[in-house]
């Protein structure tokens, strides 16, 4: 018995916010945006609206997908460094807008690698045989929290909100569902890509005025360092999902990375051997979004249809940790 993709769905903000308007906001430049990273547009919110209000149109597309009515969920994991609120979890509030009493709701707090880390718990589950049908999310809204002046264009120019999700379940063809999930991190780099503040370990108090005068409570990231670790981790952690399966390169169909960066992804593939016609991207016109990256490319590449029933799917992500994993799955 493995676990099996029965539905997948996505949710993107209607707002297309292109790089010439980012320029109009900070110092940068459609020419530079699309060289260093190929991004050309991304969505951002245009009201007030939380992840887990992304997640709720995402996840109703994955559950029609899926064929499996809301009431059949048993429970909910869901992925994001956006959260509403700071406490309770995400997956709480999502819980309440799908209408879903008394299920579990776990909040997964990994960051670019928060759908495959959620893939490996939910995998888990399925094949105790604790729970039957998962509904697995990916949510994010980063516009509201970026620093959208030139002092934080390193990063405002990554990021993008949406939601992608997808619904799990055992699935008794041997020849269907996730074959292994590779998890890693390194808390070295904790302050290489973070938001600092508001933090429970600051004395007297989490946030104040000097800290957002710093600007602390913004995202921060060494890009050079994130670069070069995530061309070296990737790669690594694709071979550990390969040999763990006595598979190679070739007999992938798809490769599905976390969407952080063109050049990245192109690296990546370059350093494995995979032809660009296997390596599937939609960065270009919905930035970083996260948790939501994964499984945002899982429903495109579905509605492109360059992913069907039976082709080999890699994931592969890195990212704030860092964290980096793989997952090797036959759709
Ligand atoms: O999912 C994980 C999340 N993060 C990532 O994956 C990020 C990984 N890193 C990257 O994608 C790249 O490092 C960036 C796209 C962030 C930056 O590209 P880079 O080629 O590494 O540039 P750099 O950081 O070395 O900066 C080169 C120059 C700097 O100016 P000076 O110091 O040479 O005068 C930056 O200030 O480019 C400047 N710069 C920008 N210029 C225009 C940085 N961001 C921008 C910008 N527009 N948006």
């Amino acid at each position: 018995m493995r676990t099996a993709f029965l539905g997948i769905g996505g949710y993107l903000p209607p707002r297309v916010v292109s790089n010439d308007e980012l320029a109009e906001m900070m110092e940068t430049s459609n020419e530079w945006i699309v060289e260093r990273t190929g991004i050309r547009t991304r969505h951002w919110i245009d009201r007030e609206c939380g992840a887990s209000d992304l997640a709720v149109p995402a996840s109703r597309q994955a559950l029609a997908d899926a064929g499996v009515a809301p009431e059949e969920i048993d429970c909910i994991i869901l992925a994001t460094l956006s959260p509403d609120h700071t406490f309770p979890g995400t997956a709480c509030f999502l819980q309440e807008k799908l209408g879903l009493k008394g299920i579990p709701a776990l909040d997964i707090r990994n960051q670019c690698s928060g759908f495959i880390y959620s893939l490996a718990v939910a995998d888990a589950f399925i094949k105790t045989g604790q729970y039957r049908r998962i509904l697995l999310v990916g949510a994010e809204v980063h516009s509201t929290g970026l620093d959208k002046t030139t002092r934080g264009r390193d990063v405002a120019c990554l990021f993008g909100d949406g939601a992608g999700a997808a619904v799990l379940g055992p699935c008794e063809e041997t020849e269907r569902g996730v074959l292994s999930t590779h998890l890693h991190a390194d808390g070295r780099y904790a302050r290489e890509l973070w938001i600092e503040v508001p933090g429970s370990r600051f004395f007297p108090q989490r946030l104040d005025v000097a800290m957002v005068e710093q600007g602390r409570h913004f995202p921060r990231m060494n890009g050079r360092r994130v670069f070069v670790e995530a061309v070296r981790r990737m790669p690594e952690v694709i071979g550990e999902a390969l040999a763990a399966n006595s598979l190679s390169v070739d007999d992938i169909d798809l490769f599905v990375p976390h969407q952080a960066n063109q050049r990245i992804t192109e690296a990546v593939a370059k350093q494995i051997g995979m032809p660009a016609e296997k390596v599937f991207s939609n960065i270009d016109k919905v930035g970083n979004t996260t948790a939501a990256s994964i499984p945002l490319c899982l429903r495109d590449a579905c509605l492109q249809g360059k992913l069907q029933r039976g082709h080999l799917v890699l994931l592969a992500s890195f990212g704030a940790g860092f964290t980096w994993a793989a997952a090797l799955l036959r759709w």
